[in-house]
């Protein structure tokens, strides 16, 4: 059974604009007069009608020009927006057809989320921001699912926090503030609180996007572990050199799914890394 199913996607957005306004030039865009004659009804179609489906265990990345949907389909797949049309099956749920409270509980138990700018709280220590998503599970709403759980008290919360950071090698940190942290660590932080409520998949967008290069190889590398311990990475990424180092690479373009490839040989992050410190310790000597 697939972790990720989507079929028939797709995701318009409507909007109003006023007769006579140009309407700036999107390619799916398509306008149409609406019954209030003093308006037209433009569409976006955004996703026109997408059919992936991702086992466990794959890293995936998403790619595609600007404009091409990635960010709409991204919502989609964390369950932030529901599409116009089309069913999203995750982890045996058929998410289009939940309420509201299903979806949330979807949103924050299934899915674990790294974005470009870490996302984390500033006056909270590493432990503290990977405890989070475990605090907000305690909040749910008593449902039939939620019943099912068993509390956690405060120091098995604690215990599976710092498990999540020694995961990602921030044992040691563990009490610091994210502007102790280096941007590689915060994110380091970030993956951590994604996987401590060990989600069916993990959802990346443009992960390394903040990061330099050695911070961006080691962030990759931990993914590349990740996913060789059985993680099912999804990644929006603009960069083929990252792509690289994913096992699959799927391609969008004006709203729909135009290609599906396996990468051939994947690139080592840790591998490109090393080479890269070895030629930074070069340079650094060189310039000695
Ligand atoms: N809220 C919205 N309302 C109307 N149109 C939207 C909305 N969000 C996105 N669109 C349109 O949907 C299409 C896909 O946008 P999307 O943001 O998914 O692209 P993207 O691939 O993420 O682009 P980028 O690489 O620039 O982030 C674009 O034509 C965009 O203008
Ligand atoms: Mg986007």
């Amino acid at each position: 059974m697939p972790v990720i199913e989507l079929r028939g996607i797709k995701r318009e957005y409507r909007m109003e604009a006023k007769q006579g306004a140009r309407i700036k030039g999107s390619k799916n865009a398509v306008s149409g007069k609406n019954a209030d004659s003093s308006r037209n009804a433009v569409v976006v179609r955004a996703l026109r009608g997408i059919d992936f489906s991702a086992r466990k265990g794959e890293f995936v990345s998403v790619m595609g020009p600007s404009g091409s949907g990635k960010s709409t389909l991204m919502n989609i797949l964390g369950c932030l927006d529901k599409p116009s049309a089309g069913t999203y099956t995750l982890d045996g749920i058929e998410t289009s057809k939940s309420d509201s409270d299903t979806f949330a509980y979807i949103r924050n138990r299934k899915i674990g989320f790294v974005f470009q700018s870490f996302n984390l709280l500033a006056r909270t220590t590493a432990l503290e921001n990977v405890e989070l998503p475990l605090f907000y599970r305690r909040r749910e709403k008593q449902s039939s699912m939620e019943a099912a759980e068993k509390r956690q008290s405060a120091q098995e919360r604690k215990e599976r926090a710092a498990k999540a950071l020694g995961d990602v090698g921030l044992r040691e940190r563990m009490d610091h503030f994210p502007s102790q942290l280096s941007g590689g660590q915060q994110q380091r932080v970030a993956i951590a609180r994604a996987m401590v409520n060990d989600p069916a998949f993990i959802l990346a967008d443009e992960p390394t996007g903040n990061l330099d290069s050695g911070m961006t190889l080691e962030i990759m590398g931990l993914f590349q572990e990740l996913n060789r311990q059985g993680k099912t990475i999804i990644m929006v990424t603009h960069e083929p050199e990252l792509a690289a180092y994913t096992r699959r690479i799927i391609t969008l373009r004006d709203g729909e799914l135009v290609s599906d490839q396996l990468v051939k040989e994947t690139r080592s992050a840790m591998d490109d890394l090393a080479q890269w410190k070895n030629e930074h310790s070069l340079l650094a000597e060189g310039d000695a």
